[in-house]
């Protein structure tokens, strides 16, 4: 069987190099919605000179060397700008509000940086879900609720949350779903 960590771990040395020059400068991290914990432990293990810490509102770590908090989901227990950036790999999706898990985002750091799917041009929500679902359960992540962005609901969030888009570029994906990735980097209007 293949685990989430052997999957992640053929990915993610790509995604190390590809945001090393965004972690230049940065002192710590918080991973908001850490999941497994997996790919927060790899990151630390590339960059021992930034702090992590993580919360989720379960814990499904399958690492656990990193400071964790579980929290209630709403009002993250950190002072404001307490980071140097707040971290939402993949997480936005599966929140139940996204306007106030990242407004708390915005909060505690001084940047927020966000990775988030669409669907490939023609491909219905139905079928989104349906592979997002399956893709959890093979990765053993409990995560029931799952609304995906438009690229224009998801403007719309970062319009209403009062960020601006600094940095943004497409990212790899060489799963089999029909989606496409994107990292954003954001920062206050
Ligand atoms: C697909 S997993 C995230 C994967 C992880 N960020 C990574 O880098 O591998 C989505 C996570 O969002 C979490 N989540 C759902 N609602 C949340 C909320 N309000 N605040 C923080 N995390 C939340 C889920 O519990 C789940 O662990």
């Amino acid at each position: 069987m293949v685990t989430i960590k052997d999957m992640l771990n053929e990915i993610l040395p790509e995604l190390v190099e590809l945001l090393r020059p965004l972690l230049s400068g940065v002192r710590s991290v918080i991973d908001i919605g850490t999941g497994s914990s997996v790919t927060a432990h790899f990151f630390a293990k590339h960059f021992p000179d930034i702090e992590f810490f993580t919360v989720d509102i379960a814990d499904m770590r399958q690492e656990k060397e990193l400071p964790f908090i579980l929290y209630n989901g709403k009002s993250l227990p950190f002072h404001d700008k307490e980071f140097t950036i707040s971290v939402l790999n993949e997480t936005l999706h599966h929140t139940q509000d996204p306007g106030s898990v990242l407004t708390e985002a915005k909060r505690v750091a001084e940047a927020v940086y966000v990775v988030e799917h669409f669907p490939l041009p023609g491909i219905p929500t139905d079928k989104l879900r349906k592979d997002e679902m399956s893709t959890l359960e093979d990765l053993s992540l409990e995560c029931s609720y799952y609304k995906p962005f438009t690229r224009n609901s998801l403007f719309d969030l970062f319009d209403r949350t009062n960020l601006d888009v600094e940095v943004k570029f497409k990212m790899p994906y060489h799963g089999s779903r029909e989606i496409e990735k994107y990292f954003f980097k954001l920062v206050r209007k």
